[in-house]
This record gives C-alpha cells, structure tokens and sequence, in this order.
C-alpha cells in the first residue's frame, strides 16, 4: 500500500500493486477505482500527513489535533491502533518514516516550532500513551517554525534536512548514530535568502532517493556519494548536490547549487523521483494553478569525463562550519539574487560552481488536476508512478506510457 488521502474521518489507501507490465491497459475504466481502500482513522480533527514504514505494514498519522496516531495493518487489510498521543503543543505538521536498522523511528514537525524524533518502546503497552518516545527534540535557532524536511540514507549513515519558515535550511547528521538522540548541524544556508516574516514561500525540499546520483550525473563527475536535494520557494526550484570536503575521515557535507529551475505557477509541493529508471534526474512540482510540473534535470557531459579525478578534490575546502551563530542575518547564506521580496544583501557563496558539473533542465510533461491546487505527490513504484492528490478531493495515479507521455491510470472518487 502506498497512497493516501486525508479527509475529516477517512484515509483512502492503494493497496492492489496493479499489473504494471506492458499488458496493462490504462484505459480500463472498470479497474481505475479497484486498489483503493478507504479506513476510518480516530483523529477528532484533519488529518495533516501519514506515512507508512517501509513495509507498509504500519501507518502513521498526524492531524490537526494536536495528536499522533500509529496503526498497524493485519493481512486482512483491518487497522488497528497501536497507540495515540499528543506529540506536539500545536498541529502536528509532518511525519515520515526513517529508513533505520535502528528500530521503528519516525520524525515530525509541528506548529510549535519542534522538530521531533520518536522511537517504539516495546516493553511499553500498546494504546498506553507511551508506546512511543521522543528521543530527540530541536527547535530552530531563528525561532521560525520548521515548514518541511526529508530524510537520505546512504549506507548506514541517516541524514536530515530541514527548512523554516523564513528559508533556513539546515543538514543533519546524527552525534550518536547509535541512539539517535543527538545530531550535529554539517551546514545551514538560505537557497533564496532570508525570507521576511509574515509571507509565504512554501518552502519544500526533497531528497533524490536511490543508491547513488543518476547515472549521467557520476558520469559527468559528480561524486558517487553525493547526496542531491531539491529545494522550492514560490516559482523556483533551487538543484543543489552535497558533497564531503576535506578528508575522507571527516563526515563534512557541504552543499553546492547545481541549477535553479524557474516556473510560471506557485509550488506547493516537489518530489524527485527515486531509482534509476532513466540516466538522468526527474523532478515533478505540485502546483497552485492545478497543474502537476514533471522537470528533467541533466548533465550533459563529455565521454571521458568519468575518468577524471572527482572535481570536488580540486577544490579547497573552507574548513568545518559549524551552526549559525545567534545574529542570523550575518550567516553564510544566498546564493546568487533571492526573490522578489527576499533579502538580497546576503554575500554569494564562493564554494558556488567548484563542483564544475554543468546541469540543464527542461519541462517534460504539464498534468492537469481539474484546474484545483495539488497539495501533495509521491513517487511509487520506484518512480515509474506518481500519486497525487490536491482540493479536487481525489487522488490520482499517472504512470509514464511508453511514448513518454504521463497518463492519468486510475482516481478516487471525491470523498
Ligand atoms: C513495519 O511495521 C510492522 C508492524 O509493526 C513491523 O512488523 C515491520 O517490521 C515494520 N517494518 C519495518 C521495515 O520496520
């Protein structure tokens, strides 16, 4: 199971993997509505976001109320509790499931300007409130609420990124890998510069999930380890790659912008495909005007390029950065001009272009959600899916037809 949608009292879940094969027909009218399940979840308000573990055989859910509910699901398809409990002083904003060999973790975001982790306490009783605990709490420096994070594991190593209200965004890596509960900033900076108080950018960002970068990317020298990140604010999308600098026996990432995508329609949500179903990067943005944005971010490259020494080695490092100091506007931050109504006295970066990778994107496909803003889109299937759902009240699923054209294979009906 896959995809959700959150009404007031009703979560409708994907659970049929459908036949993706070459003899699926994405016209079948008959099959569009098979696969999606609906269950009542016990939230006194709406629901906010969910998550499944990987497995998908547990979801949790984070609602308006205050509250987090954990669900496990039977081979039945039947739900039930596991435990709920008030994890945030105001709205709980986000969740999401940690990949961990470390147990069951999940991480949230609240309104009261908390970043949480939780762990399951197995010698706690189900439905007893203590089921689960907080084994790391962080609110940000600027005292600005978080507005999103994602999460990238490579190997074994976990790492966290967040983004606040006023477009800080900040790389973690655990202190203690072996709790978790304790996590050292490796760099902090503003993609847009420092967003004024009181107007919304809706700052999103996304890991690129895979074993490494695309194919085309490492070809044209990018550092297998690199982790990638995108990053929106407004109409922008912002491609950067963190790399480690100095020595090999330092965990030091630092990030590097890679290319700004611009568009004409206010982003409420990206999701940078997983896999590695093509040679090159797939971005897709969940719009304001109704419309879902698929981008195709490249690097184009000379043949031999891979046999070059890694470019990041060329470069000097500026030593470790450490967390941002109190007076948050003197912080390294910036690159290139901000938006409209973005601080634009934040100094330029100079690690900016030493990764010397040159990047191009272009717009693939335009998907259109019945002119209502889209709100939230998920990869599946490896990527070769995507799932959406936005206020027309039903969740879509596209999937890419051989001719390369996304074709929307099955809906919900408004719930
Ligand atoms: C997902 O949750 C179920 C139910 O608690 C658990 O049995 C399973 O191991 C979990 N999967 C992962 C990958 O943690």
């Amino acid at each position: 199971m896959f995809w959700m949608t959150a009404a007031l009292c009703v979560i409708q879940v994907w659970f049929e993997k459908p036949d993706m094969g070459e003899n699926s027909d994405v016209n079948d009218i008959e099959g569009r509505k098979n696969g999606f399940q609906s269950f009542e979840h016990a939230a006194a308000d709406i629901v906010l976001a969910a998550s499944f573990n990987s497995s998908g055989t547990r979801i949790v859910l984070c609602s308006a109320d205050h509250k987090i509910r954990v669900y496990n699901i039977d081979e039945d398809n039947e739900y039930f509790l596991v435990d709920q409990w008030r994890g945030h002083d105001a709205e709980v904003l986000d969740v999401q499931w940690l990949a961990s060999s470390l147990g069951q973790f999940f991480a949230t975001i609240g309104g009261d300007n908390k970043f949480k982790l939780w762990r399951e306490d197995p010698s706690q009783a189900f439905k007893s409130g203590r089921r689960f605990r907080c084994i790391f709490s962080q609110s940000p420096l600027n005292h600005v609420s978080y507005v999103s994070f994602g999460s990238k594991t490579i190997r074994h190593d976990l790492f966290l990124s967040l983004i606040t209200h006023d477009g800080l965004l900040s790389l973690l890596e655990p202190a203690d890998p072996e709790s978790l509960s304790s996590w050292n900033v490796i760099d902090n900076i503003y993609p847009f510069g420092q967003h004024h108080r009181g107007t919304e950018a809706r700052f999103r960002l996304s890991f690129h999930q895979g074993e490494g970068p695309s194919t085309n990317a490492v070809f044209a020298g990018l550092d297998p380890n690199a982790i990638s990140l995108a990053v929106s604010a407004i109409e922008h999308i912002k491609i950067y790659r963190a790399v480690k600098s100095g020595e090999p026996s330092e965990s030091n990432y630092l990030f590097y912008e890679m290319i700004e995508i611009q568009t004409d329609a206010t982003i409420n949500e990206i999701a940078w495909a997983p896999g590695c179903l093509h040679p090159y990067d797939i971005i897709a943005a969940a719009c304001n005007d109704g419309t879902i944005r698929i981008f195709e971010v490249n690097t184009p490259h000379e043949v031999d390029a891979s046999l070059r020494t890694p470019a990041v080695k060329a470069y000097k490092p500026n030593g470790p950065r450490r967390a941002l100091p109190a007076t948050m506007r003197n912080a390294p931050s910036g690159i290139g001009a901000g938006l409209a109504d973005m601080s634009r006295n934040a100094p330029p970066r100079e690690v900016m272009n030493s990764l010397n990778i040159k990047h191009e994107w272009k717009q693939a496909a335009l998907l259109s959600h019945d002119e209502a803003p889209v709100w939230r889109i998920r990869w599946i299937y490896d990527g070769s899916a995507l799932a959406s759902t936005g206020d027309d009240g039903k969740v879509h699923l596209w999937k890419q037809s051989l001719s390369g054209d996304y074709v929307d294979f099955a809906e919900t009906e408004p719930v």
